[in-house]
């Protein structure tokens, strides 16, 4: 047989938009794809007809896209459930008319394929290849999951996919429908990181081997190690998001992945978001393998490799270790993502550590990240149990195996020094001993190697 001979398929499944929309119903759940693999062309066709609909539920976690469907007037004929939210998304959840989803990332999946049926998958993916394979190029994650239990998969085919290797392939047969539009696909420049910042990723590089293998969260933090890691040798990525900062250090040969157990000589990734040189690089590059996130951030799969280092961020850390990552107080800022996923993965990993990096302020220093309590309402996201090292611009406190006191006193030391006051007078009352007198625990750990570095 022909080896082409997809190609007919593909021409019986070619429709507009407008037609492709058309089977979609009201009351019908559509996930769309994530991140830099949003079908916009798909999105903006449905939003400009909302009028056909009654009731839609729009799934996803991370948007790059504005968001439309949330907006006051397409009330009654969408409702937003998100799993992450964003800046298209998240005052939309404030305002009450529209809903998140607490979960974590790695089980985002198997809820598509079981609680939450999924009617319509609205994905992004690239031209079909010689076999008639499309790639789901920028974001496997939940995106291709989804596509593999939707009841109805309609595909935006976009020359501007990249096309990656790994777990990442729809052959035309499995797609419904699908609507030829090519245009840049979204984009995502990289963190401005500041000089506080920088002071963050050089006290990270200090928790760093050579051989170690990575995961980078979201935000400008864990952007701000990179920088620093090009005197490391034989560095492994497996990581839920890669952003543009990957690409020089693979270009070196600085993650080259070679003492990595899982996929060794390749970063694993979930999803990549950053400019068109990222998705430059990951296109057609066999040194990339892009897998679900089921598989990605399971933490047992996280935890076949060795020395796995975790670097996230967070919005509130309390005195007895517990981060708050996702909302401020009752408002619900983002997700939990996979920073579960990987400070478990991490913990479990022979030789892992994992850490929470923030700067010791926010709002232009008017407060303190590194609170007595969290704010009423906050979820916590990595618990007190789990939370190993919390780095600001001040120093590294280590947590896991300290007691109570102990982490109050660790945490206080790399609070920003406008806030310690308030902190010490906090300890003082929960711990019924002055902040300066030498407790038992505390000698107890100062007989042990301080990994703490601090400054004042
Ligand atoms: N009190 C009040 N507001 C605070 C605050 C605090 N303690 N900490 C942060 N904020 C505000 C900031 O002022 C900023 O507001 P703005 O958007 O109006 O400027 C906003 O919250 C975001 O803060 P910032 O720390 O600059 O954001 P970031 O882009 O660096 O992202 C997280 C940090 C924690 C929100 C982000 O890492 C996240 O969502 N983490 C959870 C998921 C995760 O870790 N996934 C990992 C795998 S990818």
């Amino acid at each position: 047989m022909n080896i082409q001979y997809w190609k007919e398929i593909y021409d019986s499944k070619v429709v507009t938009a407008k037609e492709a929309i058309g089977y979609i119903k009201s009351g019908d759940r559509v996930v769309t794809g994530h991140a830099a693999g949003e079908p916009t062309y798909l999105i903006d066709t449905l939003v400009e007809n909302y009028e056909m609909y009654e009731n839609v539920e729009i799934c996803h976690l991370v948007s790059l896209g504005e968001g439309k469907y949330t907006r006051p007037e397409m009330k009654g004929h969408f409702v937003f459930n998100g799993f992450f939210l964003g800046a298209g998304t998240r005052d939309a959840v404030a305002q009450g008319y529209a809903n998140y989803s607490p979960g974590f990332f790695h089980e985002i999946p198997k809820l598509f394929r079981t609680e939450l049926p999924v009617d319509v998958a609205l994905v992004m993916v690239s031209s079909p290849d010689k076999h008639g394979f499309c790639s789901f190029g920028t974001s496997s994650d939940y995106t291709k999951p989804v596509a593999d239990c939707a009841k109805i998969v309609i595909a935006q085919v976009n020359e501007f996919m990249p096309r990656t290797f790994g777990g990442n392939l729809i052959h035309v047969r499995d797609i419904d429908f699908i609507v030829e539009h090519s245009e840049p696909i979204l984009e995502q420049q990289p963190a401005k990181v500041s000089i506080l910042e920088q002071k963050i990723g050089k006290y990270c590089s200090t928790l760093i081997k050579d051989g170690d293998c990575l995961q980078l969260g979201i935000g400008s933090i864990p952007e701000s190690v990179l920088p620093f890691l090009w005197d490391k040798k034989d560095l492994g990525l497996h990581t839920e998001m890669a952003s543009d900062g990957i690409i020089d250090l693979m270009l070196a040969g600085i993650i080259n992945n070679k003492k990595k157990n899982v996929e060794p000589g390749r970063s694993v990734i979930t999803f990549v978001m950053g400019t068109r040189r990222l998705y430059d690089f990951i296109d057609d590059n066999p040194e990339i393998s892009m897998n679900p996130v089921d598989y990605v951030n399971d933490p047992v799969i996280i935890a076949k490799n060795d020395n796995v280092v975790s670097i996230n961020s967070c919005i509130q850390v309390d005195l007895m270790g517990q981060v708050a990552s996702e909302s401020i107080g009752l408002r619900q800022f983002s997700g939990v993502g996979g920073q579960v996923d990987f400070v478990r993965g991490a913990a479990m990993s022979k030789g892992g550590r994992s850490i929470i990096a923030i700067l010791s302020t926010a709002k232009g220093g008017t407060v303190s990240r590194i609170v007595p309590f969290l704010d009423k309402g906050a979820a916590v996201t990595t618990s007190r149990n789990d939370v190993q090292y919390v780095i600001t611009e001040y120093g590294i406190a280590l947590l896991k195996g300290k007691t109570l006191k102990e982490r109050a006193r660790a945490l206080i030391k790399i609070a920003h020094p406008k806030f310690r006051q308030e902190l010490k007078e906090e300890y003082e009352r929960r711990f019924l001993e002055p902040y300066d007198y030498v407790t038992c625990d505390l000698r107890r750990s100062e007989k042990k190697e301080q990994p703490a570095v601090t400054e004042e």
